[in-house]
């Protein structure tokens, strides 16, 4: 299909200093847990975009020597040679494809690196953002002179990787660029502190320095964080507004850069309102405060939003808010979203929900990333998976009966219709698909969630080979009967209402799913079963669905206490950055919170609470208790199919596999996962059982040919490599 010429404005190439870009999509540094010690993983998360279209590319933050480390959270490093032969198979990939790479240099916020135990050194003493613990040397005029020349040699060695990009990282509270600028961190009373131009020095010496010593070998510009955000989600007085120094800031060093990434900057723990997510904040949510930025700089401007929407791109272009689409998420769900709109292929954008899973990986400081919309993205190298490429199944000339249309089903059916399966069926209760995202994203802020399912519905669609049966709940006879060679059952979960859970292994006293005054999610959102006056909302998992509900509740004028094991509201919110927010609003709303507190009973009328640390008893006179204590499989389909196995010949079942939540409750992006691994692997030896995936590591002995995808060592692998 041919292009809109609505969007030809997005693919005019641009020039960034010495550099060209073929178009204008820009993919903002963003980690991905791999760092410089997994190089096939970074180059091949980093080039399926490069394929994908975006014609600038970034690692994430690099840090420019072991005292700037910022382990346990995994960054890129450029510290010696050794980084510059890792990285540059990245910058070789993305070159492959004819992209400019990027890479982000940064000092970053630990006092003393865990991991190198080299003491930090920071503008002024004082606790960071990142760590309580320990706090970072204030720097003399020779620190200075010291880091500046790291700066340098971090560049220099960019240059040697490859790099056509150097952004200098001065946003999100946590760099040194941005701890001079910004009055809550810079306490100096030297030519580096104080007046605009003091605390600005070190930005400009640095960028002057680097900018010198790469000269015209690399484009270089600087990521600021253009406005530090009002109180409480920013730094408020003790910050910069992008009236003032923000794009004084710009019109400042504009004469040293070639391009600027502009964002907002709040302090670290604030975050989430730069990769803010879809529950509090919409579609290009930034533009109050870069807008007007263009004004201060005759360089090119690149912004960012959660920008999945074509048009949204053009406005913002057209009316001079930026000259590129900058996108970190966006370019996550799909890769190859630029290309997508380049072909008119809009039906086929797989949009960023901003559920913030990806980020949630990498704040828990280990995992890699993965993401909700996108089953393949990270799964590059260590799978071989192309998130649009599927080879036709060896056993494609079969019928697959898909019992379950929730996020594994769905998914696991576009999977198979695109390896050509001869006839895939998706067979929901429901008249709809999407299984429990659809009551899921109708909880307060989480309608970007549906995307989940409507991407999926409207692939399910396209594809010729996979049809959608609504309203049949099958049954095993119905299963026995239908004809197809290949069942994949993927029922889901539902919420027990007894009370099980963590620290919980029986059910409570009183409680019970049946009982009047108990309540499950599914309940409340499915079936409208309506809570009394006074609701105590019971949440032992710690992630979306007890506050949501809490905050639906009190919305809805209930008086409601919402009462958690955990030790926080929504530890897992803390990984999502929607932490801060959701606190705060459940608190203004009026719900009452009650921390470390387990449920003992649940009888009608008095639900009793203990305290964790001081086993003190309490007892909370409700009419309703809301359980958001566990889920349990809806495995009845699959135990009496298990139980007929002696009937499968007869019925010319070949195989009956069980993925998502049927299989084991889990996270949304785990159930697509699951659907999709399935899907992938429906041709291998043993599709019950995952292949096994690359494991990047030092192997004693190993040449790099026995460590590339395809490699006798990984054989298993090669199957599923090819486009
Ligand atoms: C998984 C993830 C990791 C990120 N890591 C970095 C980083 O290393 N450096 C940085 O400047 N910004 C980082 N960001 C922030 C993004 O660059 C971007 O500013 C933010 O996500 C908003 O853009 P978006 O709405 O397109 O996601 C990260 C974002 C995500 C989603
Ligand atoms: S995990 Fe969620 S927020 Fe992150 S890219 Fe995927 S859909 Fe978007």
């Amino acid at each position: 299909m041919a292009r809109d010429p609505k969007y030809d404005i997005l693919f005019e190439p641009i020039k960034v200093g010495p550099k060209t870009m073929r178009n204008r999509f820009w993919q903002v540094p963003q980690c991905t847990g791999a760092g410089s010690d997994s190089p096939d993983f970074q180059a091949q998360f980093r080039a399926m975009k490069a394929e994908g279209g975006w014609a600038a590319i970034f690692t994430e933050a690099c840090t420019i020597a072991p005292e700037a480390d910022s382990s346990p959270l995994v960054t890129v490093t450029i510290w010696d040679d050794s980084d510059v032969r890792n990285l540059r198979r990245t910058t070789d990939a993305v070159h492959e494809h004819g992209s400019l790479m990027g890479i982000e240099l940064y000092y970053g916020d630990q006092p003393v690196s865990p991991d190198s135990r080299i003491t930090r050194r920071a503008p002024s003493q004082g606790i960071t953002d990142f760590n309580s613990l320990g706090t970072a040397k204030p720097m003399t005029k020779q620190d200075i002179r010291e880091i500046r020349q790291m700066y340098v040699d971090a560049a220099i060695r960019s240059r040697d990787a490859g790099f056509d990009l150097i952004t200098l990282y001065a946003t999100h509270g946590h760099t040194l660029f941005s701890q001079f600028m910004l009055p809550a961190y810079n306490h100096r009373t030297d030519e580096y502190g104080g007046s605009f131009e003091n605390r600005a020095r070190f930005a400009r010496e640095v960028t002057e320095s680097v900018r010198e010593a790469v000269g015209d070998d690399c484009a270089v510009g600087i990521r600021w964080g253009v406005d530090s955000l009002p109180a409480p989600f920013g730094l408020g007085d003790l910050g910069v507004t992008a009236k003032e120094d923000g794009f004084h800031f710009i019109s400042h060093l504009d004469d040293l850069v070639d391009y600027w990434d502009l964002n907002v900057g709040p302090n670290t723990l604030s975050w989430g309102e730069d990769a803010a997510p879809s529950r509090t904040h919409p579609e290009n949510h930034e533009r109050q405060y870069t807008m007007g930025a263009k004004e201060h700089t005759t360089k090119p401007v690149v912004n960012v939003g959660r920008f999945t929407n074509p048009d949204t791109m053009v406005q913002i272009i057209q009316d001079g808010q930026c000259d590129i689409i900058g996108a970190a998420r966006p370019s996550i769900a799909d890769p190859f979203l630029p290309n997508k709109i380049a072909e008119g292929r809009l039906d086929e954008i797989r949009e960023c929900i901003g559920c913030n899973i990806c980020i949630s990986k990498w704040e828990q400081g280990g995992p890699r990333i993965a993401c909700t919309q996108n089953a393949t993205s990270g799964e590059e190298f260590r799978r071989g998976w192309h998130p649009e490429r599927f080879t036709p199944a060896k056993n494609r000339d079969n019928d697959v009966l898909i019992v379950g249309a929730g996020p594994a089903g769905m998914e696991c059916a576009v999977v198979l219709g695109k390896r050509d399966m001869r006839r895939v069926h998706l067979v929901d209760a429901a008249k709809e698909m999407g299984g429990s995202i659809n009551w899921i994203s109708k909880l307060p802020g989480l309608g970007e969630w549906g995307r989940v399912a409507n991407y999926r519905q409207i692939q399910i669609n396209k594809l010729k080979n996979v049809e959608f049966i609504p309203g049949k709940r099958m049954t095993a006879d119905d299963v026995l009967e239908y004809g197809a060679e290949i069942v994949v059952v993927a029922t889901g979960a539902t919420w027990t209402g007894d009370g099980r859970g963590p620290f919980m292994s029986e059910p409570l006293l009183g409680a019970g799913a049946d009982q009047p005054h108990i309540l499950t999610p599914e309940q409340i959102m499915v079936e409208g079963k309506q809570a009394g006056d006074r609701v105590l909302v019971y949440d032992a998992e710690g992630y979306f669905m007890g506050h949501s509900l809490a905050a639906r509740l009190r919305s809805e004028g209930k008086e409601v206490t919402l009462v958690t094991t955990q030790f926080t509201v929504s530890p897992y919110s803390m990984f999502t950055l929607e932490w801060p927010r959701l606190n705060r609003e459940l608190r203004e709303a009026g719900v009452r919170i009650v921390l470390e507190h387990l449920l003992l009973t649940a009888e009608p009328g008095a639900a009793t609470i203990m305290d964790f640390h001081t086993d003190a008893e309490e007892v909370l006179d409700v009419d309703s208790i809301v359980m958001v204590t566990q889920r349990v499989p809806n495995a009845g389909l699959w135990d009496e199919l298990q139980a007929r196995q002696d009937e499968w010949d007869d019925a010319g079942i070949k195989a009956v596999y069980e993925i998502g939540d049927a299989v084991a409750p889990d996270m949304i992006h785990q159930a697509v996962f699951s659907g999709h691994r399935l899907a992938r692997e429906i041709d291998s030896d043993d599709p019950t059982n995952p292949l096994p995936y690359v494991r990047e590591r030092r192997i004693l002995g190993s040449t790099d040919a026995e460590y590339a995808v395809g490699s006798s060592l990984f054989s298993p692998v090669v199957q599923n490599t090819k486009g």
